[in-house]
């Protein structure tokens, strides 16, 4: 009798063969993109994006990927402008309930119990409950495409992150602290979500060469 080969293989394209689909679970915990956007004529969105991070660091270059075409990315289409609030642990509850799939007239800030700050360089509001945001104008809206070269019905948003507003108690001599933030990060599944605390943390430099 021969063993069972260590590894499962599957190709996505024919099913994953297993209980749940396992792709969000490896691919993470993920970041998330909690964008506030506003349509053209003023009303106010947010909703929570894990399909989220940074490329790049001069210009800082941040993105999601709307799986379909949601409010956000109709938003973005419109006024090239968006928010980043970083989602942490007092506000997980408040970003989960931003996710609801509310026509666009209904105001998810409201919705969230959250409450509209002003912005310095963009229209739209951050969230004031969280301690950081970055200001984003649009950079590009990405169409993806399959392997096959075909359309697939999710937009990748680009954006170049113009202000960022830090709560100062974060910045410890001047220095970031990303676990005093206590961030949250999207696991697999309906419902898993990891908080990201100073025990989560280690330290590796880069090798010399040569
Ligand atoms: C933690 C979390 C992460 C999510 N990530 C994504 C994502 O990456 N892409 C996406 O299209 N929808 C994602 N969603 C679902 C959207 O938040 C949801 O469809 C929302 O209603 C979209 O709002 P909008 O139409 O106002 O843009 C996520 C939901 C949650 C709770």
């Amino acid at each position: 009798m021969t063993s069972p080969d260590p590894m499962h293989f599957y190709q996505p394209a024919h099913g994953h063969g297993l209980p749940h689909d396992p792709f969000n679970a490896i691919v993470g915990p993920r970041p998330i993109g909690w964008i506030a956007s506003c349509s053209a004529d003023g009303q106010r969105n947010l909703a929570p994006y894990s399909f989220f991070n940074a490329f790049n660091y001069t210009p800082p270059i941040i993105g999601f990927a709307s799986i379909g075409r949601k409010d956000t990315l109709r938003n973005i289409e419109q006024t090239g402008e968006f928010v980043w609030n970083l989602a942490t642990r007092p506000l997980a509850e408040a970003m989960n309930a931003s996710c609801a799939p509310a026509p666009a007239e209904v105001d998810e800030f409201e919705l969230a119990g959250l409450t509209p700050a002003p912005s310095r360089l963009v229209q739209v509001p951050r969230v004031a409950q969280s301690p950081v945001a970055f200001e984003c104008r649009r950079t590009q809206i990405i169409q993806l495409q399959g392997a096959d070269g075909g359309a697939v019905p999710t937009w990748l948003v680009l954006g170049e992150v113009v202000g960022v507003h830090i709560a100062r108690h974060l910045l410890v001599d001047g220095v970031y602290d990303t676990a005093a933030a206590r961030p949250i990060l999207r696991g697999g599944g309906p419902a898993d979500y990891f908080e990201i605390g100073a025990d989560a943390l280690f330290r590796m430099t880069r090798p010399a060469w040569p």
